[in-house]
């Protein structure tokens, strides 16, 4: 199972210098995770932690410990009783899942604090995050893919690259990224030409400063090339079968003339299990409609708020 548990390794993002200082403050990458997430994050890594000093850890953030509880109570997290307050969280997912969610709380309250100079261009860029994310979520489950949130989590983050790009270079992005969720297989090509570097490379040496797990690491710089994943293919073929997805249901509206034949993705996902492919492929127009349904509903993931 791919686990978000381990700490990136040296990797080999390398995105211009000019373009990393401007991701710089006071000698620092600017930080995703608040102190105490972070510390909830290393506490939960500690087989000897109580649930008791968890938690009081994690209320010391209330606006986190807030999250945890929406995230975990929300219909698409699949909580039959509702949980009430953090220990029971810890107690009905484990440390490892609730390890998980405290990530896509901070990351989600992380992106929507990127302050893009276009609100319509955010709104568009957090509608995609939590989109893939979801979709991720329903492949997981409905193929026991074996996940425990890292999917969500994976799917939120994998195009940061493209948040940071509007923040520190607009013009260049503008002309790079027209946003239409159309990628043809140059999308990474003309981003070189136009910003030196691509949304993988500058996303992925970016959370890999900011000492995220490996794991997503690996996702944010393949998720365009999933066939070429190794530590955690899986997780960077789940997202690769959801951004396909994701970018379909932007640019179409709709999953009604979906082709799941065009998504390359899939066959590397289920390269194990090719009952699987077609499954997959049979079932994606019903998966997708679903799932983008339950994006829509009120006070769904899409809220900005
Ligand atoms: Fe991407
Ligand atoms: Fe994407």
């Amino acid at each position: 199972m791919d686990s978000l548990l381990s700490q990136p390794q040296t990797t080999r993002m390398n995105p211009p210098e000019d373009l990393r200082a401007r991701l710089t403050v006071q000698g620092g990458v600017w930080q995703m995770l608040p102190d105490i997430a972070v510390k909830a994050l290393a506490m939960a890594r500690d087989p000897n932690c109580s649930i008791k000093e968890f938690a009081s850890v994690v209320e010391r953030d209330p606006k986190l410990a807030t999250e945890i509880l929406r995230i975990t109570n929300s219909a698409f997290y699949g909580a039959r009783n509702p949980i009430m307050n953090l220990k029971q969280a810890v107690t009905r997912l484990g440390f490892a899942h609730c390890r998980n969610v405290i990530l896509a709380a901070s990351l989600g309250s992380a992106m929507r604090k990127l302050k893009l100079s276009e609100a319509w261009m955010q709104l568009l860029l957090w509608r995609h995050s939590v989109l893939t994310g979801m979709l991720a979520m329903s492949l997981n489950r409905r193929f026991n893919l074996g996940f425990i949130g890292e999917e969500f989590t994976a799917g939120l983050i994998h195009d940061v690259g493209r948040s940071l790009f509007a923040i520190i270079a607009p013009e260049d992005f503008a002309k790079a990224d027209p946003l239409d969720f159309i990628e043809g297989p140059g999308v990474l090509q003309q981003e070189h030409e136009i910003l030196r570097t691509d949304h993988c490379e500058l996303g992925a040496w970016f959370i890999a400063q900011n000492k995220l797990p490996e794991a997503l690491v690996e996702v944010v710089l393949m998720h365009h090339e999933p066939a070429k994943a190794t530590e955690h293919r899986k997780l960077v073929a789940t997202i690769a079968v959801a951004d396909h997805m994701a970018n379909y249901l932007q640019s179409n509206g709709s999953a009604d003339e979906y082709d799941a034949q065009e998504n390359p993705a899939i066959e590397v996902l289920f390269e194990a299990s090719p009952g699987n492919v077609l499954a997959c492929c049979t079932e994606a127009r019903l998966l997708m409609s679903e799932t983008m349904c339950e994006a829509n509903s009120a006070n769904g993931p899409f809220s900005m708020s």
